[in-house]
């Protein structure tokens, strides 16, 4: 695949961006992929996926290879369960209808989505009560020095909230080319806990929910909650909940009885930052061209042509100000480049 140079990365990422790629490679198949590798071994690589969960705050000089394999097919199948893979460039949400399309259980609460398949396992993507790791079988990737190629299970994976290893000890030392997930065929494991599940679906009043009924309520709830990439630039949750001790929590809980918390063990808990935000006051603030959603504190919108670096300096003042007020540490959950 040619090398393209000087090119927009506006259209290769949610936050709608306009930073610029010095050169540019579209990957489609993998020996394309370990061509370029080895080709350009000794240059650095920014590796390009669905681009939702980056911000970026300058032009990159680096290779851009664009993750963009394709394709979805059925691996194995038993009785009630089924192991699909799909690679790496697949759309995320596109892979979840075509789970639905076949009766596929397992990824409904995940609908929606933004980001592709082969970015999804690096922070394990999770909503609704599901994280990515419940459907995970194992994925492949490409080792960038020696172009081998390695199979991970989930054990390898090492998913923690938000984690894996891939954002740890082996941060930029893999490309996932695809991914395998085991979905049941029949008697689907429904997740309808999470408070706003339930209420979607005793609202339509669906007592007995397939998991189209699922996904719809999860559409619906994000649709009503999330600004839509397409219309209002964004990656989703900026920052990640943090989880304090439970001493700590008790201190917050002094000065407000009404956080909201979910328990993580019996000496950690985790708390909104949606909330910690909305409370320092910055929900639906806008910033000329860039801001704080007004429906969900914890995304961070591009309203139009709004510079990375100024989102950037926006995050650093409501991390700044969530630690004065709450003595709490807030991390990005999206990677600053
Ligand atoms: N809250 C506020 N103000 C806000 C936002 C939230 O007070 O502006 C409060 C809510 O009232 C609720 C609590 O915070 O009590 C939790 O809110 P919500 O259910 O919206 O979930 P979240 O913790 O803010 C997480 C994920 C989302 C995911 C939802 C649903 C993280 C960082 N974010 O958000 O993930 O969709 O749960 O499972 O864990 C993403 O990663 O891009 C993402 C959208």
């Amino acid at each position: 695949m040619a090398i393209e140079k000087n090119i927009s990365l506006r259209p290769y990422n949610t936050f709608g961006i306009d930073a610029k790629a010095k050169s540019f490679c579209d990957i489609t198949t993998i020996e394309n992929l370990k061509h370029n590798l080895a080709e350009y071994a000794n240059q650095p690589f920014f590796v390009l996926g669905g681009g939702s969960n980056m911000l970026l705050t300058k032009d990159i000089e680096a290779l851009v290879l664009h993750i963009n394999l394709k394709g979805i097919e059925v691996l194995e199948e038993t009785g009630d369960k089924v192991i699909v893979k799909a690679m790496a460039g697949e759309n995320w949400h596109e892979f979840v209808l075509w789970c639905l399309k076949h009766n596929y259980g397992g990824v409904e609460n995940l609908s929606l989505i933004p980001g592709n398949v082969g970015t999804a396992p690096i922070q394990n993507i999770g909503a609704y009560g599901v994280e990515l790791k419940d459907i995970f079988v194992s994925c492949e990737a490409v080792h960038i020095q020696s172009q081998n190629v390695r199979t991970f299970t989930e054990e390898d994976c090492k998913f923690e909230y938000r984690e894996s290893v891939f954002k740890q000890e082996l941060k930029g030392q893999y490309i996932i080319t695809s991914v395998n997930f085991e979905l049941t065929k029949t008697n689907h494991k429904l997740s309808t806990d999470y408070g706003a599940i339930k209420q979607q679906l005793e609202n339509l009043d669906i007592k007995a929910p397939t998991i189209q009924d699922i996904s719809d309520a999860v559409i619906a709830i994000r649709q009503s909650k999330l600004p839509d990439p397409k219309e209002i630039g964004n990656s989703g949750s900026f920052f990640k909940n943090p989880v304090i001790s439970i001493d700590q929590f008790k201190q917050l809980q002094e000065n407000f009885p009404e956080v909201p918390s979910y328990k993580v063990s019996d000496k950690m808990i985790k708390v909104p930052a949606g909330w910690l935000i909305e409370k320092a006051g910055f929900k639906g603030k806008r910033f000329n061209n860039y801001g704080v959603h007004n429906k969900q504190a914890l995304v961070l919108v591009n309203y139009g042509n709004a510079k990375g670096s100024d989102i950037y300096e926006l995050a650093l003042l409501i991390q700044k100000t969530i630690k004065r007020i709450f003595n709490i540490s807030i991390e990005t959950e999206v990677n600053i480049i």
